[in-house]
């Protein structure tokens, strides 16, 4: 079969049912209502998002969905059953954690993430890659910013499955997130088929500048004029999540119109920290990192006007740069 009528589909999506209808009936239902609330979240975003709940115990998900050897194997294909390689037992992947179910752009459910109720590690499990779930293609909450919005203008890209639902939770209703992994180019180009602007919102600490970094770099080879990247940096110790909880939904908008810097910005201040142009060296070393950023930029207007900017902080002029062979020497 295609991937397009992959039996794996169905599968998933028994599993969101059995995950969400545990929410709701399960015995100890009370821990997980009462970890959510605390987080702030209402049932009205609990049920948009499709929160569930995977109650502790080995073998629940698997006990309800498959009756025969062939269900397991394809509960273990599906990524919601582990086979221990040595003993050959299965176990369901997720226990007693609120579980995240993940949508293609299409609405069906491909993976899921799960997290414990309290501050056991790991702190987050995700689906593994199966044949209908890849994390560097996929996004999570894209399906669910599309259902929230007619019309999409620009798309706030954050780290973290509770920042997406904490964001709508307040309002902002166009957030989504990488799953756990760097944004990749693929997921720019995605994100570019949809809006001309995209918002990255990382965590404030280190991980989520070095997130940042790394975006901008994708972002340059599908920098067409016309599109904008700006970056939002978050005080220290604060994510999406924790800061307009704290803040609420206007204080985080004004936050993004004021403080989100255009990736032009943030590539030069980022880059003048490595290298300071306050001596030829200096410029030298700062034309030497931007040059190849630079270049990797198809929007030729964009292109352009970064050269320009790179000259006017280097007091050099790029075009005299010899750019294929080195003068010939001269004859005698
Ligand atoms: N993540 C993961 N596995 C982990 C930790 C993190 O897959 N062990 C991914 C999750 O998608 C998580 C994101 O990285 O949402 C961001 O991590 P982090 O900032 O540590 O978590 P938060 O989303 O802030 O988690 P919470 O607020 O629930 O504590
Ligand atoms: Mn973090
Ligand atoms: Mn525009
Ligand atoms: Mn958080
Ligand atoms: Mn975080």
């Amino acid at each position: 079969q295609t991937r397009q009528d992959s039996p794996l589909y169905p599968v998933l999506e028994n599993a969101a049912a059995y995950y969400r209808q545990q929410l709701r009936r399960h015995a100890q239902r009370k821990r997980a209502v009462e970890y959510l609330q605390q987080r702030g979240l209402s049932g009205q975003i609990a049920k948009l998002y499709d929160l569930g709940f995977a109650s502790p115990g080995w073998n629940n998900l698997m006990g309800h969905l498959a009756t025969d050897n062939s269900e397991e194997k394809l509960l273990i294909e599906a990524g919601l059953v582990v086979e221990n390689p040595d003993s050959g037992k299965r176990y369901d992947r997720f226990r007693d954690r609120i579980i995240f179910p993940i949508r293609d752009s299409r609405g069906r459910v491909i993976g899921f993430g799960g997290r414990v109720l309290g501050d056991d590690k790991p702190k987050y499990l995700n689906s593994p890659e199966t044949p209908v779930f890849h994390k560097g293609r996929e996004l999570y909450g894209l399906y669910e910013a599309r259902k929230q919005n007619r019309q999409l203008d620009d798309i706030l890209v954050v780290e973290g499955y509770m920042d997406v639902i904490a964001l709508a939770q307040h309002g902002v209703t166009n957030a989504v997130a990488t799953l756990g992994t760097a944004t990749s180019e693929e997921h720019l180009k995605r994100l570019f088929r949809i809006v001309n602007s995209v918002v990255f919102c990382f965590d404030g600490d280190n991980a989520g500048r070095q997130a940042a970094w790394r975006a901008l770099q994708s972002c340059l080879p599908v920098l067409e004029d016309g599109r904008h990247v700006r970056f939002m940096f978050l005080p220290d110790g604060q994510d999406p999540d924790s800061l307009i909880r704290s803040e609420g939904h206007d204080a985080f908008r004004a936050r993004m119109v004021q403080q989100a810097q255009p990736l032009t910005e943030y590539l030069f201040r980022h880059l003048a920290e490595e290298a300071p142009p306050d001596s030829l060296e200096g410029k030298a070393h700062l034309a030497t990192l931007a040059l190849p950023l630079i270049e990797q930029i198809p929007g030729s207007l964009l292109r352009r006007l970064l050269r320009q900017s790179l000259e006017s902080r280097t007091g050099m002029d790029l075009d005299s740069l010899p750019t294929s062979e080195p003068a010939s020497p001269p004859s005698i």
